[in-house]
């Protein structure tokens, strides 16, 4: 697959926004890089091309910009077969549909979306008058990311008090950017929830940050949780199966956390906690 750059500023931030001009991905189509590149592999004895692949970017919710890069690289798709006499049998869209990490966002179904691209795909195949290829799509975040939740423990709490008089409230947690780097990043959002009891406290606005030595570690921006919440209780954090744990990190030299896998009311471990031991292990005496 020849990976293309469409050109499509995506609704997205722009460290994971991965198709317009100014970025590393891909062989720009407007400046006929992707183009010159087809023409070679095609030309290359031992190389079989099978299409081309564009991807946007993440957490994106409008379709507007697939719709954008569906187009333009299927119109690149048609010049190859016209100029090269070569049809490509496949199509790939890449992924970034988005998910729900807070209340505020509201992802289509990932099958409704697969329908409005290939119908997409297919008006657009119509109007270049070409064979519909095989269509691919990526979807990563929107099958791992739901299914799992990170849960911390609570270290201590202060207030403090903002401009105008109004105040937030710290929340720290035994967990932070070695084990969710998003906020960090690119200032990614999640919600968080009192998970080990039911409080009925008044909600005040909360920021839940991490044990690690910056500012900018943070869990979850802004949060309304019960004022009562305090040392060693637990936070569920939703929506991190995706980027978290394969970006996880020593920072700071913190082990890293372990996985358990939860179904029907049993829990297994599957990954096990990190030791001291296990960093120092790479010491060499
Ligand atoms: C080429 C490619 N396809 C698909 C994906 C999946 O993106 P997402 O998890 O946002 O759906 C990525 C993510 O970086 C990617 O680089």
């Amino acid at each position: 697959m020849v990976r293309v750059t469409a050109g499509v500023e995506a609704h997205t931030h722009e460290y994971i926004s991965t198709s317009h001009e100014d970025q590393k991905f891909g062989f720009s189509i407007a400046g006929g890089d992707a183009l010159e590149a087809v023409r070679r592999i095609v030309a290359a004895p031992g190389l079989k091309l099978l299409g081309l692949h564009s991807h946007i970017g993440s957490q994106i919710f409008v379709t507007d910009g697939f719709e954008v890069a569906a187009r333009r690289v299927l119109r690149l798709h048609a010049e190859i077969e016209r100029e090269l006499g070569v049809t490509l049998p496949e199509f790939d869209l890449g992924g970034g549909f988005g998910i729900a990490y807070t209340t505020q966002d509201d992802p289509r179904h990932p099958a409704d979306l697969a329908r409005s691209m290939r119908k997409i795909v297919e008006e657009e195949c119509a109007v270049l008058d070409i064979g519909l290829p095989k269509l691919s799509i990526e979807p990563g975040r929107a099958i791992a990311g739901p299914a799992a939740f990170t849960l911390y423990e609570v270290g201590t709490t202060k207030t403090v008090t903002l401009d105008g008089g109004t105040s937030r409230r710290y929340v720290s947690v035994d967990g932070g950017m070695s084990d969710n780097i998003r906020p960090a990043l690119y200032s990614a959002d999640y919600s968080a929830t009192l998970a080990s009891r039911e409080s009925a406290a008044t909600p005040v606005l909360s920021r839940v940050v991490g044990k690690h030595c910056e500012s900018g570690d943070i869990v979850v921006k802004d949060e309304y949780l019960p004022s009562d919440v305090a040392a060693g209780d637990l936070l569920a954090v939703p929506g991190t199966g995706a980027y978290c744990r394969s970006l996880a990190s020593n920072y700071n030299h913190v082990p890293r956390a372990a996985v358990v896998a939860v179904r029907g009311g049993e829990a297994r471990l599957i990954l096990r906690r990190e030791t001291v031991e296990d960093l120092l292990a790479l010491d060499v005496e």
